[in-house]
């Protein structure tokens, strides 16, 4: 049932879906020696989500060029496409592609969109671009990062997002970085609600105003702001085998995406970071599916809710519905 559904999904990071096969390739291409962040089956290893930014960053270190950017845009496309999604938002790191470098920016952004566009034109699948800053490199670089976005939104770089530690600083002192998306014209989403509890939910909608929210899923700590998020038609990108996988929860029936919904909180469904996970979209909908009993009317409600909460022009939405 599962593999037949067309799918929707929001929240992915780039370098954070890189197949660890492509990773392997291109350090074994430029003689480094990675091997420390592997495990004997070839998958990334790490032991908790501190450990899993660090393995993380150690892997993108290997994508150095623009080229490179293009090969993985297209294999982590490849992947989507295998499991019928078909649009895709993916968050975008200029602290990875040049350095916030606006000009360096630039380039990589183009490779990117150069292997969106074959992707498209190949297997129909659509993607958008949304400019994340890291919240653990601080709100110095998120002004640049910032800045990247602003300079670069679009048709295709259309939102503006925040992911990284969220125990470390402030939702306030991005402020500046996403009013300066905002005047851009940019949609915003932060992450929160993952590591932090309801506070830090509340705290990017008062002081980030974004209107939607990477994971989000602590808000069930505090039945208030569920009742608030639903009422403000806050959508919340729920990454269930991501949380998980990195032990928020310590399993699927723990996980509180039954609990949002049945609130009233519009709800959708996104791997995250699926290599490092071990997950698919198709395994994420097959575990709702075991887990909850979701039937097909269940699913194709969680891809309803994306595509209208995608940050996308209202043609492209359209086609997607
Ligand atoms: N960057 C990549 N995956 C992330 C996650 N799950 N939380 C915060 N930042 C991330
Ligand atoms: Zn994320």
């Amino acid at each position: 049932m599962s593999h037949s559904l067309p799918k929707v999904e929001l929240h992915l990071h780039l370098e954070g879906a890189a197949p660890p096969a492509l990773i392997r390739a291109m350090a074994q291409e430029r003689n480094e020696d990675l091997s420390g962040i592997f495990d004997e089956s070839g998958n990334y290893s790490y032991r908790d989500f501190w450990d899993f930014l660090r393995v993380y960053e150690a892997a993108t270190s290997v994508l150095r060029t623009p080229a490179d950017y293009y090969r993985l845009t297209r294999a982590v496309l490849e992947e989507c496409v295998n499991s019928g999604v078909i649009y895709v938002e993916s968050f975008l790191s200029p602290d990875f592609c040049g350095g916030r470098d606006v000009v360096a920016w630039r380039d990589y952004l183009g490779a990117i969109r150069e292997a969106a566009e074959e992707a498209r034109r190949q297997d129909g699948i659509e993607m958008r671009g949304i400019v994340t800053a890291i919240r653990h490199f601080g709100p110095e670089k998120a002004r640049e990062t910032a800045l990247c976005a602003a300079e670069t939104a679009g048709d295709f770089i259309t939102g503006f997002g925040l992911a990284g530690d969220e125990t470390m600083g402030r939702p306030r002192d991005f402020a500046w970085s996403f009013d300066c998306a905002r005047e851009a014209g940019l949609r915003l989403t932060a992450h929160a609600g993952e590591w932090g509890g309801p506070d830090s939910v509340a705290a990017v909608i008062d002081d980030l105003r974004v209107e939607r929210i990477g994971h989000g899923v602590r808000a069930i700590e505090d039945l208030a702001l569920v009742e608030r998020i639903a009422e403000a038609g806050i959508v919340l990108e729920v990454c269930p085998g991501s949380n998980i996988a990195l032990g928020v929860y310590p399993d699927w029936r723990s996980h509180p995406i039954e609990k949002l919904r049945e609130r009233g909180v519009k709800v959708t469904v996104s791997t995250d970071d699926p290599p490092f996970f071990h997950t698919t979209m198709i395994r994420e909908y097959r575990m709702l599916v075991d887990t909850f009993g979701w039937d097909e009317s269940d699913l194709s409600e969680l891809a309803l809710n994306a595509a209208r909460a995608a940050f996308c022009d209202e043609q492209t939405r359209a086609a997607v519905l």
